[in-house]
């Protein structure tokens, strides 16, 4: 069911004047989905801050290869085009930044505060309402640096119910609070943060707030003393001791092993 609420881009850009989105935003319809068609844009040339959103993906992409549930009007299907100056080895910050800007998006439009499963799935009452895909593509002629990356995030929002093999995992913002939200709020919500989130992550003198990692480690439940179970390095079971310098997650294994994660898939070990 298309939502009733239509995106009027004109206001949405009217919101967002003031940050490097005020001018970027393009709205559809339908697509297939709105990362490949911002990577696309991104390889002709698109400018830092275009933004694609989208009512409806026929082939949203999720992480691993996974597709992501993108049923017309009910959900916020967006990617972002950011080309910050960073180097390759720091591009999962961009994700972790871009979950605290959803958690943030999420606690001014509902009030609900949605832990973090390290890198960037959030979830409400354990299951999950945003997921997040960053691409990258890489310089050519300067080693190992960003050239820009595609920033795509979906949020359930509106969905009513989910289909019988994603309903245990899933859940929106509507389900779990009880009630129905505007996408256009959340989109406005998570543009402004991640603006924010951005700019500190480009200006490594911005001292005002709490670095990064201590920020996600402080909004995340999974960062430290969270046993799980780790599908890399043959599948293992610890306890999660906190994030390295690049952002990545480190276990303490059952066997005495200080481990790093280094793709997501971590689990929650009852
Ligand atoms: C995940 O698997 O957790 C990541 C899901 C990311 C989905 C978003 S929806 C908007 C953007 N376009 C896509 O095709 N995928 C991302």
């Amino acid at each position: 069911m298309v939502s009733a609420e239509e995106f009027n881009v004109a206001e949405i850009r009217a919101a967002l004047i003031g940050t490097r989105f005020a001018r970027g935003l393009q709205h559809f319809a339908s697509v297939d989905s709105t990362n490949a068609r911002l990577l696309e844009a991104a390889a002709s040339g698109a400018p830092e801050g275009t933004v694609f959103v989208a009512d409806e993906q026929t082939s949203g992409r999720g992480r691993g290869g996974h597709t992501w549930h993108s049923t017309p009007g009910d959900g916020l299907y967006v990617s972002i085009l950011t080309k910050p100056a960073l180097p390759l080895r720091d591009a999962l910050l961009i994700s972790l930044a871009t979950g605290l800007a959803a958690q943030r998006a999420i606690r001014e439009c509902t009030g609900l505060t949605a832990d973090i499963r390290w890198p960037n799935d959030l979830l409400l009452d354990g299951k999950k309402c945003v997921g997040i895909l960053v691409e990258t593509a890489l310089e050519r002629d300067q080693n190992a640096a960003l050239r820009y990356a595609v920033i795509g995030v979906g949020i359930n929002i509106n969905h009513p119910s989910f289909p019988e093999e994603i309903a245990p995992l899933a859940t929106s913002l509507r389900l779990a609070s009880g009630k129905p939200l505007q996408r256009s709020s959340l989109l406005i919500a998570l543009l402004r943060a991640l603006d924010h989130e951005l700019m500190l992550l480009e200006d490594v003198s911005a001292p005002r707030e709490k670095d990064l990692l201590t920020r996600f480690a402080e909004a995340s439940t999974w960062a430290r003393g969270k046993r799980v179970k780790v599908p890399e390095q043959g599948g293992y079971t610890g306890v999660t001791a906190g994030l390295n310098e690049h952002g990545f997650l480190l276990v303490a294994s059952d066997d005495g092993v200080l481990r790093t994660v280094l793709s997501g898939g971590v689990r929650e070990r009852e």
